[in-house]
């Protein structure tokens, strides 16, 4: 299982924050989601993007874009139809929706040759695609997949409880099928490569539980991306980072109950910063 001295090891990938870096230095993120009635979920990617560090982020909207984050400004809201996706790390899913124009983002994004998370409906939307998952399995750039336990049961064809009976050979199996890292969330979540590399996360904790917190480990796992971490070593430190958040709000902020996703972003950073 993942311990914190491993996570320190890993923290060599940190780029410092060097005299005469610049925003370029740190990576572009774009989160590709936003169908309508949908606009929060890539907005939280995208804050937890910024939040980990990356240097420009964009929340891109396949439906109607939003004007702007007026709780976070510094975001760039942009048409996902009308984005370069060869410009950035790409966080793809969140609130994106199933419809026909959803699966044609991500087949864009899958084709071009950015770094890649795919979560959420870019999930639902590749178990429902063979030709997508094929796509995906040969694409060069580096791929991590952040399914929860129904997720991946539709992409194995399978149900969500025969899922939960092995997690740890569901995400291998995923991530040898898609050739992907596989980070296979809930409690001990597990990071599966696919040379059959698996490791089970040991932070977190059930204030998790509310809706957002995904679409936060996407952000996260994004930014480590942009700034140059490895896929395998972004996986893992996106998922012990997140956990710990949560651990240090439990402990020493609200308690267990009522936790919002949104809090997860400054002790995230703080978490980050310690590393
Ligand atoms: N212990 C530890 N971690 C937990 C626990 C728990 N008991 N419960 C949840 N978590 C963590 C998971 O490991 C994961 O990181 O919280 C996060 C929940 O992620 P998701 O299941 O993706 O939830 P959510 O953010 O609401 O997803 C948003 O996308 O996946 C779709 O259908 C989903 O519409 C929803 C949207
Ligand atoms: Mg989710």
């Amino acid at each position: 299982s993942l311990h914190l001295n491993d996570v320190k090891f890993f923290a060599r990938h940190l780029r410092a924050r060097r005299h005469n870096s610049h925003k370029g230095s740190y990576g572009d993120v774009a989160v590709i989601g936003g169908a309508r009635g949908m606009s929060g979920a890539p907005v939280l990617a995208a804050r937890a993007a910024l939040h980990s560090g990356a240097g420009r982020v964009y929340a891109l909207f396949a439906d109607d874009p939003l004007a702007f984050d007026p709780g976070q400004p510094e975001l760039m809201c942009r048409s996902a139809g009308e984005f370069d996706l060869s410009l950035a790390t790409l966080v793809a899913g969140p609130g994106l929706g199933n419809g026909a124009h959803a699966q044609e983002l991500l087949a864009r994004a899958i084709g071009c040759g950015s770094a890649l998370v795919a979560d959420a409906d870019a999930l639902n939307l590749l178990a429902a695609d063979a030709a997508l998952q094929s796509a995906l399995a040969l694409r060069p750039a580096a791929v991590v997949l952040t399914p929860h336990p129904l997720e991946a049961a539709r992409l194995l064809g399978r149900s969500a409880a025969a899922v939960q009976l092995d997690r740890l050979a569901a995400a291998r199996e995923l991530a040898s099928r898609l050739h992907a890292v596989v980070v296979l969330k809930g409690s001990g979540t597990v990071i599966a490569a696919p040379n059959g590399n698996a490791v089970i996360n040991t932070t977190g904790n059930p204030a998790l539980a509310t809706a957002g917190t995904g679409d936060v480990l996407a952000g996260l796992c994004g930014a480590l991306l942009a700034q140059g971490w490895p896929q395998w070593e972004a996986a893992l430190a996106a998922v012990w980072l997140h956990g710990m958040a949560a651990d240090v709000l439990v402990t020493e902020g609200t308690g267990p109950i009522g936790l919002t996703a949104g809090e997860l972003l400054p002790a995230i950073r703080v978490a980050l910063n310690r590393m």
